[in-house]
């Protein structure tokens, strides 16, 4: 018997590892490897939220690749930034996040962070800190919204995002937004709302801004898909408007989609606030939170977007690119609600919503006779990844979803 072993053993305890419990893989991520592990030629990935094109690729963007040239023509040292990353790439950012007042009126600091789930992990952990024990959610949502509140041990309170009908439910955000106590806050999604792909419209977000503003009620706002929904300026509308009414709010950003920097880990945190030393205050706690978890976030992606948003043909061919992946998704969405139902699925709410996901009424069973007879690849809630279809696998996904859910 190894020596540790006969030492614990001595002591009539468990070895250390032995106390801790398996954890299941990702469930999203695992689909990764099941679908790459799969040999059937026409399989279909509607799995994990990457864009891909008619061929089934998710190139690196052409902007993003001529900005990686440039940075490594000039790049002249890897030396340490700090807690706060690329400063340049989280203000180049900011006119396309808040508008033509950049720090709408001072009131806005920001720091990057490792991807959005790095923004989201250092919301959450700042509001934490700050005294918020309790959040406020629309569900279904993207499930490590869920996981990071459960890991910090903060408390989820969820609401309806959706009606049945395919609407936003107003009503709900509204109950949590107005009820919400001092040690509370409510998060929202920007726009492509993950996994539904139902957003609020402009009026339902004014209402919400109104309910904010007169509440006091904390939001904290997930920008993840900007871009992806009806454009860049049109997709920040909602947003802004609640931004615009409140005394402060966390946002949390992310690259990772529109500009396709997915694996590089390209994100933005930032933390408005009427008050500055507050803000100041808050930014100093989020740079502290920053380094005793990351100590830096990757430079690499920020560096690019920040090249390409600081040259005009470069933003105006990376703009381009986005362009091109929403019309793609839209034609795929047009497609879906033409084709009217597959089997008990109606198909035409798909047409309505916006950005790369939306949730099928389909059971567990149904996922999983999709993926093992048909090789089609969803989340088990039934989320699909609409730019996972073209219109070359539009025809048997159809077909096979009606077979399964006849
Ligand atoms: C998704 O929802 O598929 C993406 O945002 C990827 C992720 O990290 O879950």
């Amino acid at each position: 018997m190894p020596v540790a072993m006969r030492a614990a053993a001595r002591h009539g305890q468990a070895m250390m590892l032995e106390r801790l419990s398996p954890q299941a893989p990702d469930a999203l991520l695992a689909l990764i490897r099941l679908h790459a592990a799969d040999p059937r030629e026409d399989k279909i990935d509607l799995g994990v939220g990457v864009y891909r094109t008619e061929d089934g690729a998710t190139p690196v963007f052409a902007a993003i690749k001529a900005a990686e040239q440039h940075l490594v023509d000039t790049q002249d040292s890897k030396s340490y930034l700090g807690p706060e990353g690329d400063t340049g790439f989280v203000n180049a950012l900011m006119p396309y996040i808040f508008g033509a007042d950049p720090t709408m009126g001072g009131r806005i600091a920001g720091m990057q962070t490792p991807g959005g789930t790095g923004a989201v992990r250092l919301a959450l952990a700042l509001a934490q800190k700050a005294g918020v024990k309790r959040v406020h959610m629309g569900v279904p949502s993207w499930p490590n919204h869920a996981q990071i509140l459960a890991d910090l041990g903060m408390e989820l309170a969820p609401f309806d995002h959706a009606n049945t009908n395919g609407s936003a439910n107003l009503d709900a955000v509204l109950a949590a937004v107005n009820g919400a106590g001092a040690d509370e806050a409510v998060l929202l999604h920007a726009c492509c709302h993950n996994p539904t792909g139902i957003d609020y419209t402009g009026d339902q977000w004014a209402a919400i801004a109104d309910a904010f503003a007169a509440s006091g009620t904390f939001p904290i706002i997930d920008s993840a898909y900007q871009g992806l929904g009806y454009g860049m300026e049109e997709d920040a509308a909602g947003m802004r408007a609640v931004l615009a009414k409140v005394p402060e709010a966390f946002i949390a950003y992310s690259c990772d989609k529109n500009f396709g920097q997915y694996r590089d880990r390209v994100g933005a945190f930032y933390i408005l606030s009427d008050d500055h030393a507050a803000l100041d205050t808050a930014f100093s706690n989020a740079n502290a939170l920053a380094r005793a978890c990351w100590s830096m976030p990757p430079d690499h992606g920020g560096a690019a977007v920040r090249i390409i948003l600081r040259d005009p043909d470069m933003t105006k061919a990376w703009l381009a690119e986005l362009d091109d992946m929403r019309a793609r998704m839209r034609q795929v969405r047009d497609a879906l609600a033409k084709a009217g139902s597959a089997g008990r699925i109606d198909l035409t709410p798909l047409g309505t919503q916006h950005g790369l996901f939306a949730m099928l009424p389909v059971t567990k069973d149904e996922v999983t006779r999709l993926r093992e007879e048909h090789g089609i690849y969803m989340a088990g809630s039934g989320r699909i990844n609409i730019a996972g279809l073209t219109m070359g696998n539009l025809p048997k996904f159809i077909a096979a979803l009606a077979a399964v859910a006849g």
